[in-house]
């Protein structure tokens, strides 16, 4: 079964907003991957569970033609109106029936979303789509931990106490497998050539308010907002900021009380065989 947990336009437009990109070392060492066994023109790459497309852009430069797919039309329109690249292009279409030729792609990617699809039939699918040598990218995240020499962890327990407790029971199901960085057999891309890291990283300064939207773009906050109503949900996010205020423990205000947070990304690849 897969689900569908991003499919609101305010949900969206938080995440278009809030969420990273890529680290440029992860696209590098997915790019590397491909080019280790395949010497061929690079010319078509689809990225899956899109969203608004941040993961989608990062590969323009290096493909002829990058399409982006989701399952949601809203996270669709948003890519589309952000998009600024003439090789993109974004479609509404699920992980399990991809809308290409066979053998077309060098390249398939899905970022923070695999957890979600029907794993058997996108693995068919994307078997059917690559060329020989082509290559599976699969990575993701957790929540960012705090640059700083002494509030580090007390953030991470504020973070963990947010995700855990006050979220816990509005995460959909999946989330559990990014926890885990898709530690679960399901997620062994079953081709031979098949590997994991989880050394890629990237950092976002953002203020504290920043912070705050990036929060609204979780699916479980937004389950809670849509559950127990505007006040509710205003007054969980103003309590989180507080705590991280306090912790921080500045004058300014949430505006312009800036931060560094580090967001730690796992890669699973797999190669289609070369025959
Ligand atoms: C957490 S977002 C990730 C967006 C983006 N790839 C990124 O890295 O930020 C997951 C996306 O997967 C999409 N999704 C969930 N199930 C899907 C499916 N079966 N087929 C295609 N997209 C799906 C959701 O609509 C959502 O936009």
């Amino acid at each position: 079964m897969s689900s569908r947990f991003f499919e609101r336009p305010a949900h969206a437009a938080a995440y278009a907003k809030f969420r990273p990109q890529p680290p440029p070392s992860l696209t590098q060492r997915i790019l590397d991957t491909l080019k280790e066994k395949y010497s061929g023109e690079l010319e078509g790459a689809a990225d899956v569970g899109c969203g608004s497309g941040q993961s989608t852009q990062v590969l323009a430069r290096h493909f002829t033609h990058v399409t982006g797919l989701d399952i949601s039309p809203a996270q669709i329109t948003e890519a589309v109106r952000l998009n600024t690249t003439p090789n993109v292009t974004f479609k509404v279409s699920g992980a399990e029936s991809l809308p290409f030729r066979d053998s077309s792609l060098q390249l398939v990617t899905a970022g923070q979303a695999c957890h979600w699809f029907d794993l058997p039939k996108f693995y068919k699918e994307v078997d059917r789509v690559l060329v020989p040598g082509g290559i599976l990218a699969l990575y993701g995240y957790m929540y960012p931990r705090l640059l700083h020499p002494t509030h580090a962890d007390s953030f991470s327990k504020i973070m963990e106490d947010l995700f855990s407790n006050d979220l816990g029971q509005y995460w959909g199901g999946g989330i559990e497998h990014v926890e885990e960085q898709y530690k679960d057999p399901k997620f062994v891309i079953p081709y031979p050539d098949f590997h994991r890291e989880n050394c890629h990283h990237v950092d976002k300064e953002v203020t504290v308010q920043e912070l705050g939207g990036y929060i609204t773009s979780w699916s479980a906050f937004h389950s809670y907002h849509q559950k127990n109503g505007d006040q509710a949900a205003q007054t969980l996010l103003d309590g989180f900021l507080q705590r991280v205020m306090e912790t921080l423990d500045v004058k300014t205000g949430v505006e312009d009380t800036t931060i560094t947070l580090r967001f730690t990304f796992f890669l699973l690849t797999g190669r289609k065989p070369l025959r």
